[in-house]
């Protein structure tokens, strides 16, 4: 069923080399001095429901370090004599354990293939920290994941046992290392593209399946069904995050997830769904009209959400500010409000944050980082000034327009009612101009209609 949009897509990138890892994990201890010492656990498994758990996805910045996914994992990194070592304490092999759950990397696996220096039972962290604790002034570890490593942590900044009284060693402050690894984060490397491009392929022809296969009467439901179905098929490890998936008044709904009606001639669908690959994520959302053919009224919506996106994406350039791509979606957006008599404000003031008509139909920001995590890290205004955009930074385009019929707090023009027009795609930032890594997923009016339904002629 999906064979024929597979062939379409180009050869998976290769994975990460070690190198990159460890190049990585040396800009990090750049900045460390060497009686610090860096924590990062993975989060535990998730309960769906008694003994079933969630599909694990570790962390964004333990998939940064290292590239190792699997739960049950800390890594330390720590300074001795020899200079850092990185550390990775990982579930050991059991051989009961790997014949119902599923093969262990374990110590071996880590040592062989992953930019780690030392790799330990992960029932051993305890006794390796209380040893490293004592060497250590700074530790670096985020709180709020594990109750267990908190605490231990904590107990050895407050403790004061002979070794502190005699030679003054142990920690005495806990940094959160977030910050840090959000900056390295935010400039993408080209092996960091590359596989940011290749979940946005993937995700790019699932959309497209899900317009050939839309038509009077599909439900919500079975187009996420094609969507999601063909990220799998595709070897992406699913969804980058929930899809949203909802048709006529559903599409006014910005996070819209229950994806359960049935979709009908005459309304448009908002489809806002990524697939994530390697850890990476893409986000798409396209709108379109399941009958196969926008209304005049549909169509004037449609063609000043990406009027506004195209402006927006031209924003996109080195030493522009993050805010440039919003700016210039918000003056194209409240240009067509007014020139479709929606608002009878003036310019400056439809764009006014607190009382202007732009605000009530698009109420959401224009960009967002995006990278290992859909809304990526990365401070947006250091010092409170907006970031400017450099090479190598990834951001999404979303703007949109959303007619809530529905909505108590404004009074929506009728020819409009519950039209929910969003068009995203995701940005690379360049030297050259911006790259859309999304770019082959179809969004002119005319590709639209083209596409839509074909499944069923
Ligand atoms: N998919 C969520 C977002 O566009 O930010
Ligand atoms: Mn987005
Ligand atoms: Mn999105």
């Amino acid at each position: 069923m999906f064979a024929d949009a597979v062939a379409r897509l180009p050869a998976q990138p290769e994975p990460t080399a070690v190198d990159e890892y460890r190049a990585r994990q040396s800009r990090l201890c750049d900045q460390f001095r060497s009686d610090d010492l860096f924590i990062l656990c993975a989060p535990h498994e998730a309960i769906h429901s008694n003994d079933v758990h969630y599909r694990f996805r570790t962390s964004s910045d333990l998939i940064y370090l290292t590239g190792w996914f699997d739960p049950e994992t800390t890594l330390i990194i720590r300074h001795d004599n020899d200079g850092w070592k990185t550390c990775l304490f990982v579930q050991p092999k059991d051989t009961l354990k790997e014949i119902w759950e599923g093969r262990r990397l374990g110590t071996e696996g880590a040592l062989a293939s992953f930019a780690v220096d030392e790799a330990y039972d992960i029932d051993e962290l305890e006794t390796c920290l209380q040893t490293w604790f004592t060497d250590s002034k700074r530790i670096f570890h985020r709180k709020g994941f594990n109750p267990n490593l908190d605490a231990l942590i904590d107990e050895a900044v407050a403790r004061r046992d002979r070794p502190r009284q005699h030679f003054g060693s142990g920690p005495v402050v806990v940094e959160d290392p977030s910050p840090l690894l959000a900056e390295l984060r935010l400039r993408k490397s080209e092996s960091e593209i590359s596989q940011m491009r290749y979940a946005s392929q993937v995700s790019s022809l699932a959309h497209e399946l899900a317009m050939r296969h839309s038509r009077n009467g599909v439900n919500e439901g079975q187009l996420q069904a094609v969507i999601e179905g063909f990220f799998a098929y595709a070897g992406a490890s699913g969804w980058a995050y929930p899809s949203i998936v909802g048709s006529g008044e559903n599409a006014t709904i910005l996070h819209y997830t229950v994806n359960n009606s049935p979709c009908r001639d005459g309304e448009v669908i908002l489809i806002d769904a990524g697939a994530e690959f390697r850890g990476y994520a893409a986000d798409i959302t396209r709108s379109w009209p399941i009958s196969g053919t926008f209304s005049h009224e549909q169509k004037e919506i449609y063609n000043l959400v990406l009027k506004s996106q195209e402006a927006a994406i031209e924003a996109c350039q080195v030493g522009a500010a993050y805010t440039a791509p919003h700016e210039a979606a918000r003056q194209v957006l409240a240009q067509g409000l007014i020139d479709l008599g929606i608002s009878t404000q003036s310019l400056e003031e439809a764009l006014d944050m607190e009382t202007g008509d732009l605000r009530k139909w698009y109420m959401h920001n224009t960009s967002h980082w995006i990278g290992l995590d859909v809304h990526d890290v990365g401070i947006y205004k250091p010092n409170g000034t907006p970031r400017c955009l450099e090479p190598g930074m990834c951001l999404t385009v979303e703007p949109g327009l959303y007619f809530g019929a529905w909505r108590p707090d404004v009074s929506c023009p009728e020819r409009y009612a519950n039209l929910g027009i969003r068009i995203e795609d995701d940005v690379l930032v360049t030297k050259d101009g911006p790259v859309v890594l999304t770019r082959e997923c179809p969004k002119t009016a005319d590709d639209l209609e083209a596409i839509i339904g074909t499944d069923h002629r």
